[in-house]
């Protein structure tokens, strides 16, 4: 994933060095020229080709023929509402194509807001969990009033009275495991190839309730927002995933990228998002509040990186991993709804739909060979009840 200013300078290159592999991650203010890896100095100008290597004449002889030592390509590179993406399959489908409306709906719960800028730095740890079961959780909205129980007392996620120019807001009134919030609506929408929306319906409650900077929610009313949505994102309060490890939060207004590093190990890379126009203050406070949110010291990331790892512990068990986990709640009883709205959603209270469309879509995935075989073989959007 990269993410380009308005100049079209990239902000965030990944890639992986010739020499010895070393990744190539770099973020910057966006004028960089060239690229330089850590490890042995290779550095790499913008189009990948490789432009200087220390020791070039001493100790390579000039013999190296850095023409053929340039960064691989990627298959495909291509941009969604300022987000680039790119992939090594040169048979996989065009990026909007592959995203859907309900990809590309999640990812333009960040691009409406306005004129966005990345924070510079993506901020990376590993947690020792399976990636899944970090995915798993991007929408689910059952856990939070018990695992974020002290969290929340301590008034995580709330306004900062002198940036949001309102008294400080009183601390939330619902009991650990209320059922009321089990009972809020929520709006679910799942897309083809296992990208899937789900969480809240934003109240005119929630819309209210401070942030960090006490931006609110305005930009949900303009024409842009309305395009670039649909009413059912316009309505989502909740959280998307671009299948397979692209969690967009954009309650925080940020991104992580769950990467694999085994079955038991997961590294965050965490990307945060501002409002271009945010004064230097608002935007530190914008920062603090989302890093005291996610993030290494984020009470809401350790709290939840301590159920992933237990679970991961748990679940591969010899005895244990015999026994199928629970994924009943509300199943058979989430009506796809397909009207002039948005995508077909679903509209009911605390479910699993997005996290059992999810595991569909990677049993699709394993099953196919071949981005053909998966294009012919994939589950269809669901229908009915699911
Ligand atoms: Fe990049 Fe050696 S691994 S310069
Ligand atoms: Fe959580």
């Amino acid at each position: 994933i990269c993410v380009r200013d308005n100049d079209g300078m990239p902000q965030v290159l990944v890639n992986t060095c010739r020499h010895r592999g070393n990744a190539i991650c770099r973020a910057d203010e966006g004028h960089a020229t060239s690229f330089m890896c850590t490890y042995h100095g290779w550095t790499y100008d913008l189009k990948g080709a490789l432009v200087g290597v220390p020791g070039f004449k001493e100790v390579y002889h000039e013999e190296l023929d850095r023409e053929n030592w340039g960064l691989i390509k990627a298959g495909q590179v291509d941009t969604f509402s300022g987000f680039i993406f790119a992939t090594l399959d040169a048979e996989a489908p065009p990026l909007y194509e592959y995203l859907g409306e309900v990809a590309r709906i999640g990812l333009n719960l960040l691009a409406a807001r306005g004129d966005i800028a990345m924070v510079g730095g993506v901020g990376k740890y590993v947690i020792p969990c399976n990636w899944k079961l970090a995915a798993d959780n991007s929408w689910d909205f059952y856990h939070p009033y018990f695992s974020h129980a002290s969290a929340f007392m301590s008034g995580i996620g709330q306004a900062q009275p002198a940036a949001a120019g309102k008294e400080e807001p009183p601390p939330p009134s619902a009991p650990s495991g209320s059922t009321t919030r089990l009972l809020q609506t929520q709006i679910v929408a799942l897309g083809e190839y296992g990208h899937a929306l789900s969480g809240p319906v934003l109240t005119e409650e929630m819309a209210n309730r401070g942030t960090y900077t006490g931006g609110g929610h305005a930009w949900r009313k303009t024409e842009r927002a309305k395009e670039m949505l649909t009413q059912v994102g316009l309505d989502s309060f909740g959280y998307s995933n671009v299948f397979p490890n692209c969690w967009v939060a954009q309650i925080n207004g940020q991104i992580c990228l769950r990467m694999p590093k085994g079955p038991s190990k997961t590294e965050m890379w965490w990307f945060t998002f501002v409002d271009k126009a945010m004064s230097q203050e608002v935007r530190q406070k914008h920062i603090n509040g989302v890093m005291h949110t996610f993030g290494p010291a984020g009470m809401l990331e350790q709290e939840d990186g301590e159920n992933w790892e237990q679970s991961t512990i748990g679940t591969r068990g010899i005895v244990s991993r015999e026994y199928p986990l629970n994924y009943s709640l509300n199943r058979g009883k989430g009506e796809i709804i397909d009207d002039e709205t948005g995508p077909a959603h679903i509209k009911t209270h605390v479910n699993e739909h997005a996290q059992l469309w999810y595991y569909r879509g990677w049993a699709d995935w394993m099953a196919a060979e071949s981005w053909p075989e998966l294009l012919a073989n994939h589950s269809p959007s669901p229908q009915g009840y699911v």
